[in-house]
């Protein structure tokens, strides 16, 4: 049977980490569907529309992902997508709490539905898109960290170097 593997997320904007990721799970699923999250609580720097973009460009070299958005509650999407299992990435121990709590809830909504964890790369276990975007507003240099149609659009955004 075709395992589904659905990997949530902001993705504002999708690093070099999140890819690592999405890689990792694609050798493991049949397919994996990026989803990014249509928050309209949270402010986002970019519209879901300019995420979704900059995530399929990032993931255009691996056969097995598409990339989607998502809106409302994340296990209903799953269960619509016919998916059984949620990705997530752990960098630090610091995001286990928050990602702990959310399997919990998660599978408390849905039991049928697996969080699958995978543990990112020690060179991107300090890279996060809010670090990202506030270094690069203040003329930081993200280059390494963020493909490079991501750091086009992120000169394009806030005009920085
Ligand atoms: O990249 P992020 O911001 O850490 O991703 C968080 C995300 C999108 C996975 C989470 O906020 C989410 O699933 N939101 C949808 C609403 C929902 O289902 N909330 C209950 C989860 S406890």
């Amino acid at each position: 049977m075709k395992v589904i593997a659905i990997y949530p997320g902001s993705f504002d904007p999708i690093t070099n980490g999140h890819i690592y990721i999405a890689e990792r799970a694609a050798a493991i699923f049949d397919e994996v569907i990026v989803s990014v999250l249509v928050n309209e609580r949270k402010n986002s720097a970019f519209s879901v529309d300019e995420r979704c973009e900059m995530a399929r460009e990032s993931l255009a070299h691996i056969k097995n992902i598409t990339v989607d958005s998502f809106n409302g509650l994340l296990v209903d999407y799953v269960r619509q997508k016919n998916a059984g299992v949620i990705i997530r990435g752990l960098r630090a121990m610091s995001d286990f709490e928050y990602e702990f709590q959310m399997a919990l809830m998660n599978r408390q909504l849905a039991p049928e539905i697996e969080t699958f964890f995978i543990v990112t790369d020690p060179k991107y276990s300090y890279v996060s898109s809010s670090s990202v975007r506030e270094i690069f507003h203040f003329g930081g240099t993200v280059r390494d960290v963020v493909p490079k149609n991501v750091f086009d659009k992120l000169r394009e955004h806030y005009g920085k170097p």
